[in-house]
This record gives structure tokens, sequence and C-alpha cells, in this order.
């Protein structure tokens, strides 16, 4: 009997329609809900009370983590005299634990609470029509009443402000770390971006075996990475890094009639051979690959391609303008050497240069 009276009802709400009605001939049924099993907190007290402390203790193990990420910022220096590799890769690898112990001990604390604390009694709801009345809104606030009351967020004090504590100590690594985007010791970053180690007369040596270059050493098709000779010199504690990265060069040699050089810079090439930064003028990864038939520098984080015939402009890809040449010459000795510094920042496009 009960059977009959269901297959009606199916019948009723999917007998066809003459609108756009789809008939449905085996409507899934409804397998309804397994029977509900209590868990260990649910019917041990001391279990409960083990599993409060275990998840608390977790929101303050993201605490204690956070904290930690912040000391390392402070304990490992990485500016000015303290800039050594020690310490950036302390710096990186303490904050980077910090961090990572603050978010996963909190993941791992919200998971523990929402399994064994709170409350896993299935529930059924039923479809119904959406409308703001006033018994709709009654029932939501109902709804988060209940929800308050069976997970116990407003109950279980010490969970939700360790929780609280957690969130916010979880953010203050980041702040000290969005400090350091915009350092504040007074150096315009045009300026800074504008000067490199390339002044008249400075040799274009390997990257990194420090040796000057003939012209006659470089042979049509081939690519060097160079660097200003007297950055060779540096060490790490004197900026090695940051100069090499604003100063790294590629050189390439082309047939002389295959460069398309404009009036202004037909004397920043030597006899077919030019100098590009190396720096994508998109967000700065190395631009370190060169294809001989097509003339093309390829950049290999969002390939964007710059022409070498003609003055590297880009002719593919995310960025907005040509690598900055670097002109050049020959010494008494025959050896490579820059006639000048770059005439323009290297590196990504910014507000004040396009
Ligand atoms: S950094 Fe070179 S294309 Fe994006």
């Amino acid at each position: 009997m009960a059977h009959e009276h269901d297959t009606q009802a199916v019948e009723r709400v999917y007998r066809p329609s003459p609108g756009l009605a789809v008939a449905v001939d085996d409507p899934v049924q409804n397998p309804g809900l397994p029977p509900h099993r209590e868990r260990v907190t649910d019917k041990d007290p001391q279990a409960n009370r083990r599993a409060v402390r275990t998840v608390y203790t977790l929101f303050y193990v993201s605490v204690a983590a956070s904290i930690w990420a912040v000391a390392a910022y402070m304990l490992f220096p990485i500016e000015g005299e303290y800039a050594t590799m020690g310490n950036i890769r302390n710096n990186n690898l303490f904050i980077g634990l910090g961090i990572a112990f603050a978010l996963l001990a909190i993941g791992i604390g919200a998971i523990h609470w929402s399994k064994s604390l709170m409350s896993d009694k299935e529930h059924v709801e039923a479809r119904h029509s959406t409308r703001g009345s006033e018994p709709t809104r009654a029932a939501v606030i109902q709804a988060f009443a209940t929800a308050n009351e069976e997970s116990g967020f407003g109950r279980r004090k010490m969970i939700r402000n360790s929780l609280f504590a957690a969130l916010v100590a979880s953010v203050i690594p980041g702040i000290t770390l969005f400090r350091n985007l915009a350092p504040n010791d007074g150096n315009d970053p045009v300026q800074l971006l504008n000067e490199t180690m390339w002044a008249k007369g400075e040799r274009l040596v390997l990257d990194p075996e420090g040796t000057p270059v003939k012209a006659a050493d470089v042979t049509i098709g081939s690519a060097f990475h160079i660097i200003p000779e007297s950055l060779a010199g540096l060490s790490h504690d004197e900026g090695y890094l940051e100069e090499k990265a604003k100063a790294i060069v590629l050189l390439v040699r082309l047939l002389p009639e295959q460069l398309k050089e404009t009036e202004e810079r037909k004397t920043w090439s030597y006899d077919g051979i030019v100098a590009y930064s190396k720096v994508c003028t998109h967000v700065g990864c190395p631009v370190a690959l060169y294809e001989q038939q097509t003339h093309h520098l390829l950049c290999p984080c969002h390939q964007s391609q710059f022409d070498v015939t003609e003055h590297a402009k880009v002719v593919f890809g995310p960025a907005a303008r040509p690598l900055p040449q670097l002109p050049i010459t020959v010494d008494a000795e025959g050896y490579l050497v820059a006639k000048d510094g770059f005439s323009e920042p290297v590196g990504p496009s910014f507000w004040e240069r396009h």
C-alpha cells in the first residue's frame, strides 16, 4: 500500500507537462539516512575534555609559531651590514617554518574541533521556496542560535578565544614581511634601478668567471652572459647579488647588416655585437634563452619575446617595453667595454617607467 502511494507521488512530481518539463522515468530513490553513531567524545566526558584541550593547545601552538616567525625576522636581519648569505638563508627558513606551523596548527585545530566536538547529527533539510518572510527570518535566526549552541562557539570560550588569538597572530608575520616591500631608507626606487655598475670604459666580463671578452672571440650566433668587470671583484657582503641583479647583460653577435638600428643608436653596437639587459621588463625574470634562427630573446617566465635585430623590441608576450640596451665598443687591446651606463632603468615597468 505504501509502495503504491510512493509510486503515485513520483508520478505526480514527474508527470510531463506542456511546458519545458522533462519526463524522468527512473527518479533516484531516497536511500535514507544511515543510523547515527555516537563518537567517543559524545559518550565519554573525559575524552570530550581531552579533545577541548587538544584544540586550544593547537591554537596556542599557532600563536607561538606566529610569534616565532616575527622573532626570526628580528633575529636574522637581512639589511645593510647583516645581509649575509647565512642570515638570508636563516631568515627565509625560520620565517617560512613559523608561518607554516602557525597555519597548519590552526587548520588541524579547526578540523579536530569540528570532527570531535561540534554536533555531527544528521539533518534533513526539505526544499522550499526561498522567501524572506518573517517566519523564514525567524527560522534562520533560530538556526544560527542552534548552530552556536551545538558547535559550542559561544559556550566554549577557551577554544573560541584561542582561535581568535591564533587568527589575529597569524597575520602579524605578513605585516612584518610587507614592511620590507616599502623600505624607508630614503632611496628613490627609480634612481636605484637607473644606477648600475656599468660606466664608460667598464670591461665586459663573463659571468661568473670574470674573464674579459674580446670582440674577436664573440662568434656569430653565440650568446654570452656578461657582468661588469668591477662587479666580479665584489664579495657577497659588498652587495654582489644586488648589483648583479641589475647589471647582468646578454651579449649577442649578428651579421652587422641584420641589425635594424636607429640613427641615434648606430654607435651602440660593435661590428654586429649588441648587449641588452637580461632583466625582463615584465616582472624581472632573467631573459636567458636566445633563439639563433629568429634572433629572438625569450623570457621563460611568461614567454615575452624580444627582437635582437630591432633594439630588443617586444614581439610577443606581456612585457611592455624593450630590454634596455648597453652601448658598447672596444678598448685599445680589443676587449669589449661599455661606452656608458644604461640610458633608462632596467627591469620591470612601474608607475614612473612604462
Ligand atoms: S617576467 Fe618575463 S615575461 Fe614575465
